[in-house]
């Protein structure tokens, strides 16, 4: 089953082509990161202003990167929100638009269900499995029982993850999007330089990062105000890294320590990452440490980490989500009876 899918919630217009929810044969992305970086960060109109020049070429290079034709496609699905209201109406309207003229359905797409079902795309990972969700806007950590079924078992009580690396790097003086720039600077740091806290919540799966966002913050206005008003650039840079070598470590062992306590409390030996901080280099080695090393509770364990570019944004894992949608399984039915 062919689905056509596109994502545009955020900053980011995005078009894949995806069968069986889990074959990519195309997935093209128009960025809109040089549109915002004056900003420091996403301007709502402006972003919603750009979904709508670039909803078009990208579905059709889209078309014909995967070399098929509307007429082809067996649904339309699109993000239908969480997300930037502007922006979701374009990509949500225009796939509407597109099932009505190539007279196939259209299936609307939760977000946060397109990153879970970022695990399946080039993948043979079936339910049930450990889901560490972390994006710009969430950090959960969700059971997935079933394809179409699953529980938030704990989430972030106040800033993500991805909004703690944005805001951080901001505070470090990093360029726009913070949260890549940052982990690009950290292995130059040293990550023992800044003591850095990690927080401890009242539920055990629960999650918490304003505290050292926080910390960052005093820490830093410390560092400026010893180095004085013209500081030697080499210092402040070196310090900057360890500040961003030390942030790294701690947020990702934040990160680890919940996930791992939670998947021995659960018994589930598989443990995906999915959303925009999966594409961090320390968080995917550290699954992949996991797994080659072993757990000590469960004994072997699988890592999930989907390729870098299903991480961040993209219309792939709507067109995965689509698929293994409850909803989708009576169209294909739909769809394979009228071709047999
Ligand atoms: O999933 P996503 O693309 O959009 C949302 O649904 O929010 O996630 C974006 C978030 C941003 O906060 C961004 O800084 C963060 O993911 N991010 C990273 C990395 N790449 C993207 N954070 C840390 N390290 C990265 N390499
Ligand atoms: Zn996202």
């Amino acid at each position: 089953m062919l689905i056509l899918a596109l994502e545009s919630s955020c900053d980011d217009t995005s078009v894949a082509l995806v069968e069986d929810g889990r074959r990519v044969l195309s997935c093209v992305n128009a960025s809109q990161v040089a549109v915002h970086t004056p900003f420091g960060g996403v301007l709502p109109e402006a972003a919603a202003r750009e979904h709508l020049m670039s909803v078009n070429p990208t579905i059709q290079a889209a078309l014909e990167a995967a070399q098929v034709s509307l007429s082809q496609v067996d649904a339309v699905a699109a993000t239908i929100g969480p997300g930037l209201i502007g922006s979701l109406l374009i990509g949500a309207n225009v796939g509407k638009a597109l099932s009505v003229i190539a007279g196939k359905p259209f299936l609307g797409v939760n977000h946060l269900y397109g990153h879970v079902a970022s695990a399946y795309l080039e993948s043979d990972v079936v339910p049930p499995f450990l889901c560490l969700l972390v994006s710009g806007g969430h950090t959960q950590l969700i059971h997935v029982t079933a394809y179409d079924q699953m529980s938030i078992l704990g989430e972030t009580l106040d800033d993500a993850a991805g909004e703690a690396y944005d805001k951080t790097a901001r505070l470090l003086g990093l360029p726009f999007p913070g949260g890549p720039v940052l982990d690009k600077l950290a292995p130059e740091g040293n990550a023992q330089r800044f003591a850095l806290p990690v927080a401890v919540t009242q539920r055990p799966w629960d999650f918490s990062f304003s505290g050292l966002k926080t910390q960052v913050s005093r820490q830093w206005s410390h560092v400026l105000s010893e180095l004085g008003d013209h500081p030697d650039q080499s210092v402040l840079n070196g310090l900057r890294a360890d500040m961003a070598a030390s942030f790294q470590r701690v947020a990702i062992k934040a990160l680890m320590n919940k996930t791992q306590a939670c998947a021995r409390a659960l018994n589930i030996s598989t443990v995906a990452i999915s959303g925009g901080v999966a594409a961090n280099s320390a968080l995917r080695a550290a699954l992949m440490q996991w797994q080659a090393e072993g757990d000590s509770v469960l004994g072997s364990m699988r890592g999930v980490i989907p390729p870098f570019r299903f991480c961040t944004d993209n219309a792939a894992m709507i067109g995965a989500s689509a698929f293994f949608n409850p909803i989708t399984r009576d169209i294909a039915h739909d769809v394979f009876s009228r071709a047999a």
